[in-house]
């Protein structure tokens, strides 16, 4: 016998709004399990994207836990890598970035409307591999007797979130182009230091996120050259002048020529970068 549900099938649920609720989600681990599991859906077929639709903003964006507490970036101090407390304190900074990173991608997601449909599988890809850095994370953490939560951190990346909320050509230079970049740039001296102080397995997880956050920059920058050329407008004067008009962090050398190479920044851009390092560096 035909069911009620056979005969009018209940619609798929729209990745878009799913992403939201995701958003929404307050305990990290099960944020980060969902983001996994939804773009596994869309993958599979199971879930659908509605590129037309246009979502209403819930209140108290992004879903967070009570701690960590959030405080100014002067108030958090730099610890030595020497100690395990230290390296702790570190790990957790990171976490804490890849916690927002899986918001900001499902941000990403839900927010901006009228995309093609790459658009989103792309930034499905990347909520899913920033909750599985996020994982990895909250795991070695979990080896040095401590949890997500138990140091304070900063909020300095869902502001930038936050203040390019109406621009999806601004988020996509101001997030992936210039906060993710940066990370390509601090990656191998963190990376050193741990290895220095004889902690390979952090140091190991540091290679897997900087492969996958190659790949994030890439898709920023993907999306961000789609968006100039549509609108007819140079990539490298587009990007200097939203990050003056948005107040971008100031770019500081030294900078990861060969990352931000493979993540499709173009000649002219890391030769600007080039010149701005060569400035930098203080004269002997
Ligand atoms: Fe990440
Ligand atoms: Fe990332």
């Amino acid at each position: 016998m035909l069911s009620a549900d056979s005969i009018h099938p209940q619609p798929t649920r729209c990745a878009r709004s799913e992403a939201l609720d995701i958003l929404t989600e307050r305990v990290p681990a099960a944020k980060a399990a969902a983001a996994q599991a939804l773009y596994m859906h869309v993958l599979a077929g199971e879930t659908r994207v509605s590129a037309q639709r246009s979502l209403d903003e819930p209140p108290g964006l992004p879903g967070r836990p009570e701690r960590p507490e959030l405080v100014e970036p002067r108030k958090l101090g730099r610890r030595s890598m020497q100690s395990p407390e230290g390296r702790a304190v570190l790990l957790h900074a990171l976490a804490h970035i890849e916690f927002n990173a899986i918001n900001l991608a499902l941000d990403a997601v839900w927010r901006f409307s009228d995309m093609p449909d790459a658009f989103y599988l792309d930034w499905l890809k990347v909520a899913a591999e920033e909750a599985h850095h996020f994982s990895l994370l909250s795991a070695r953490l979990a080896e040095f007797g401590h949890a997500y939560g138990d140091f304070p951190a900063h909020d300095g990346l869902w502001d930038m979130c936050e203040r390019t909320r109406g621009d999806v050509l601004a988020r996509m230079a101001l997030v992936p182009r210039t906060l993710e970049a940066r990370g390509l740039d601090a990656s191998p001296p963190i990376r050193a230091r741990l290895q220095q102080a004889g902690d390979h397995a952090s140091a190991a997880l540091l290679d897997v996120i900087l492969r996958d956050e190659i790949g994030h920059v890439l898709i920023g920058n993907r999306w961000f050259r789609h968006l100039c050329d549509k609108a007819g407008i140079d990539v490298h004067q587009t990007y200097l002048r939203l990050s003056d008009e948005y107040h971008a962090p100031k770019l500081r050398g030294p900078f990861n020529f060969e990352a931000r190479r493979d993540a499709g920044f173009e000649e002219e851009e890391l030769a600007a970068l080039a010149g701005l390092e060569a400035q930098q560096r203080p004269s002997d």
